[in-house]
Order: structure tokens, then sequence, then C-alpha cells
């Protein structure tokens, strides 16, 4: 179920359901920053949305919170179209994304990011929010998970094989390959100039702009396709449905 297309007795009912996953829900959650020329600025929310929602299509049961699409992109923004939060804005919003959807019985938070960028922050929120447990020698009672659309089973390997040269960091084709799949009316193309983009390292944004013209590190967009794509989303699906079961079926201490 989709949290944003259910209605609350639909979710009440599910979360009383007493099924396996009935209080697991997966946060989709990315950041809408620049992609180079031709990339979508919301790829790096689209590429978990578009798996967890794929995913859910062949597994009802699955419970899908609302995507939480914008993150850390302040090294982005000399770059029209990318909003960024502050690190510390990103933190309270996940505790309060957590607050709301423990205070309702789910037990289990599965984020699945698809923004390398968001990974420290990520980690630190969910540190912050254990903190109070901990301060208050008490446990608490749900569990927090934050996985990669990339590092799902299978999925780099399989990206890796598709592209075996202009990968790269940002911009990459298999997650433009992915956007691709999900919304073929949308693609864009250009002449990249040069093919695979620079490498180097991330700072401010106008360091980032003088450092990658376009946009773009180390790889070669123009190896994106929409078959591609949908190779990677059939590979992401089923290492997706059993990673989150897997979490859900984790038998956590003292309960
Ligand atoms: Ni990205």
């Amino acid at each position: 179920m989709l949290i944003h297309l259910s209605s609350w007795p639909e979710i009440d009912a599910a979360l009383k359901s007493g099924h396996a996953l009935s209080s697991t829900v997966i946060v989709p959650i990315g950041s809408n920053e620049q992609h180079g020329p031709t990339g979508l600025l919301g790829t790096d929310w689209l590429c978990p949305e578009i798996i967890a929602h794929a995913a859910e299509k062949g597994e009802e049961a699955l419970i899908v919170a609302p995507t939480f699409n914008i993150g850390m992109a302040q090294h982005h923004l000399a770059f029209p179209g990318t909003i960024t939060l502050r690190p510390s804005t990103f933190m309270a919003a996940i505790g309060d994304w957590v607050a709301s959807l423990t205070r309702h019985g789910f037990e289990r938070i599965y984020f699945l990011n698809g923004h390398g960028g968001n990974v420290a922050t990520i980690e630190a929120a969910f540190a912050e929010i254990y903190a109070e447990w901990s301060y208050a020698e008490d446990r608490a009672d749900f569990a927090l998970k934050l996985r990669n659309w990339w590092d799902l089973a299978g999925v780099t390997g399989l990206c890796n094989s598709i592209f075996p040269t202009g990968h790269g960091m940002h911009a990459t084709p298999s997650e433009i390959a992915v956007t691709q799949a999900a919304y073929p009316d949308r693609i864009k193309t250009a002449d990249y100039e040069p093919r695979i983009a620079p490498v180097g390292p991330i700072r401010d944004a106008l360091d980032y702009r003088a450092r990658f013209p376009d946009g773009r590190i180390g790889s070669d967009p123009a190896q994106a396709s929409p078959e591609k794509g949908q190779r990677i989303i059939d590979a992401a699906v089923p290492a997706l449905l059993k990673d989150v079961a897997d979490f859900a079926a984790e038998v956590l201490p003292g309960t």
C-alpha cells in the first residue's frame, strides 16, 4: 500500500492485520538536485520511489510512505532547480517522520535512499533518535534501517556489468537509466563534452560548478537507456522485498 493513496482506516487496518509486513514501512528518500545536462533533477528521489512502488505492485502488503524528496545538496546549488536542506534541518525532519510513523505503531522504518550525499546525515539522525532512549535507560520500541538502492543484493554488480566504463559518481548512467525506464517521455539528450566527466573533491557550490561545469562527476550518461533501466529495476525489486522481509522478521532483543 502507498500511504499517500490510502485512507486512514486502510492504514489502521493494515497495522492491525498481523501480517508479517504490517508494522514495517519503507520511506523512499533522496534529493532534488542537478544531474548533469540531461538527468532529471528528481533522479535521486525518483530512483528509490520507482523501485519501492514497483515492489508494492507485486506485494500489496508492503507499506510505502510518501517520498522524502529533499536532502543534502548544498554543493549542487550553483545549478538551477536544486533544492537543499541544511544537515540540521534534514536530521530534525527525519526525527519528525520517525516520531509520526512510530506513534501509529510502525516498529520498523526502512529508508531506501537514492543519494550518497545523504548517508552521513541519515546515520547521524538515527544516532540522535536512539540517543534519547539511551539517555533514558530505556529501549527503543522500533528499529531504523538505511539501505542505498544500489547496495541491494546484486544491483551494483549488474550496473558494473552493464556500464563497465563511464559509470562515475554523479549523474551515473545507471540512475539515469532507471528514470528513463519510468519516464520515457522525459528523456533528454546532449553532446557530452568530455564524454566521460572529470572527477575530483566535493566542496561548496561555486567550487563544484568550476570543477564540474555541466554537473556530472566521472560519468557518461549517454550509455543510459530505458531497457537498461528496466533491467536494473527488475533486479532491485526482488532484492528489496527480501531485504525488507528480513528486516521485518528480525527479532529485537527484549520484545
Ligand atoms: Ni544521483
